[in-house]
């Protein structure tokens, strides 16, 4: 178990003697560590002077000692919430963030129907990848703010929650995840991976599954940059405890047929109802197995289970919960616009980061975290690579309430997909790539 931090005394350090020990490529000690989370969160620190140590931290890099510490530092700003108590065990999933990328929709009920409780503590997407919080918002009613103690009744009574993740929670991440979202500061696997976890470990789930994106549409772009991410992630979360493995998947090309809040529930729904796209069925199964093992539960099929339609039986009554309507319609766009394929072949490539991209500049996603979202907005695909297309034929339809929007989303999207002669050979890509426990 990941020990916890002791108070440090608050001139215990200067945080300048920090800055100049990580950028000289040394390592903080576990005391310096303490202190520098605990008087950034307090106020102490400086803006421009985390992000001066964030920055060396990008550069030069953590050891597993000091990102293990400088995960638990962050817990101990916050509350640490325990399910100790319910009936059943938890498990959850956390995905680093990817395009079309609406798993937790579907696998979330599905789990809690297999046994296992899932409390999912979610944000609000920034960036060209959605948010879940975002996309259960556009169905009418719902509510995504939840007390501890209705979050309690609601697990023990359906199996599964979908929230937000309350101020309590590892408050410094939240202050450092801003900081270093305006800083260039990002992209540093220490970073991002104490960022997560220190969240997740907070949260008290018993069993955690990472679904580690690798694509142009993701974070990590690279396999062996995700790969990293994933081992760091997992070591963290184990020596804290908690039962973690990372299924590491293809975030090149855009999951499922739709990206945008409102389009995405509805495939959700799909999937839910025994349909929906091969590639999202897929990741669900494979994911809830994961959870349950993790959770102890190995004798359910969640394949069975997703195909009996209980799953959907607790994603209504998970809606319901929450204040939503899961028969009400769905909030529709305004306008639509079809792209039509140029030429007839094969649709060999369907960029992620295009497709978010255009998404996003349509009104699925936000600029500022302060921005509202538009819940119908968003890019619904028509063909897969690998499909035989015919000239003329619809390949995306674009969703938006402001038709201006769509010169930009446009550009976004050219250049965002090959179709090659017929008859091209056309090599499948895995989705699921690497698993790292
Ligand atoms: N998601 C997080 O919560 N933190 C990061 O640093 C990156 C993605």
């Amino acid at each position: 178990m990941t020990e916890t931090p002791a108070p440090v005394a608050d001139d215990a350090h200067d945080v300048i003697e920090v800055i100049h020990a990580k950028r000289d490529g040394g390592e903080l000690s576990d005391s310096q560590i303490d202190w520098v989370i605990r008087a950034y969160t307090d106020g102490r620190v400086a803006d421009e002077q985390m992000a001066a140590l964030n920055m060396a931290i990008l550069l030069r890099g953590m050891g597993r000692r000091e990102i293990a510490r400088w995960t638990a530092a962050m817990i101990a700003t916050g509350e640490r919430m325990s399910f100790g108590s319910l009936s059943r065990p938890t498990a959850d999933k956390h995905s680093t963030g990817g395009v079309g990328d609406k798993i937790t929709l579907p696998l979330a009920p599905l789990v809690a129907a297999c046994g296992v409780a899932v409390p999912q503590l979610s944000g609000r997407g920034l960036g060209h990848t959605g948010g879940t919080l975002d996309k259960l918002e556009s169905i009418p009613g719902w509510q995504a703010s939840l007390s501890n103690e209705a979050m309690f009744a609601q697990l023990e009574d359906v199996g599964a929650v979908i929230c937000a993740a309350g101020a309590g929670l590892a408050p410094a991440d939240k202050k450092l995840y801003a900081l270093r979202d305006v800083t260039g500061t990002v992209e540093s696997i220490p970073l991002i991976a104490s960022s997560i976890m220190s969240k997740k470990i907070a949260e008290g789930t018993g069993a955690l599954v990472l679904d580690v994106k690798v694509g142009t549409g993701a974070f990590m772009k690279s396999l062996a940059d995700a790969q990293e991410l994933a081992r760091t992630m997992v070591d963290l979360g184990t020596d804290a405890g908690v039962r973690t493995v990372a299924l590491l998947t293809d975030m090149s090309t855009p999951l499922g047929r739709t990206a945008g809040n409102a389009l995405e529930v509805a495939e959700s729904v799909e999937v839910l109802a025994g349909g929906g796209p091969a590639d999202v069925v897929e990741l669900t199964v494979a994911l809830a197995r994961e959870m349950l093992a993790g959770a102890g539960v190995t004798d359910v099929d969640p394949a069975e289970v997703l195909a009996s339609g209980r799953a959907m039986d607790v994603w209504r009554a998970m809606i319901a919960a929450q204040g939503g309507d899961p028969s009400a319609a769905l909030p529709l766009a305004r306008e639509t616009h079809v792209v039509t394929a140029p030429t007839s072949g094969v649709l060999t490539r369907l960029d992620a980061l295009a497709v978010g991209l255009a998404a996003w500049r349509l009104g699925a996603g936000r600029e500022r975290k302060e921005d509202p979202v538009q819940y119908g907005a968003g890019v619904v695909w028509h063909a897969r690579p690998g499909d035989v297309v015919t000239a003329g034929q619809p390949l995306f339809t674009l969703h938006t309430d402001t038709p201006e929007r769509f010169e930009r989303a446009l550009a976004a999207l050219s250049g965002g997909y090959d179709i090659a002669p017929a008859g091209s050979a056309y090599e499948p890509t895995a989705l699921i790539l690497d698993r790292i426990s």
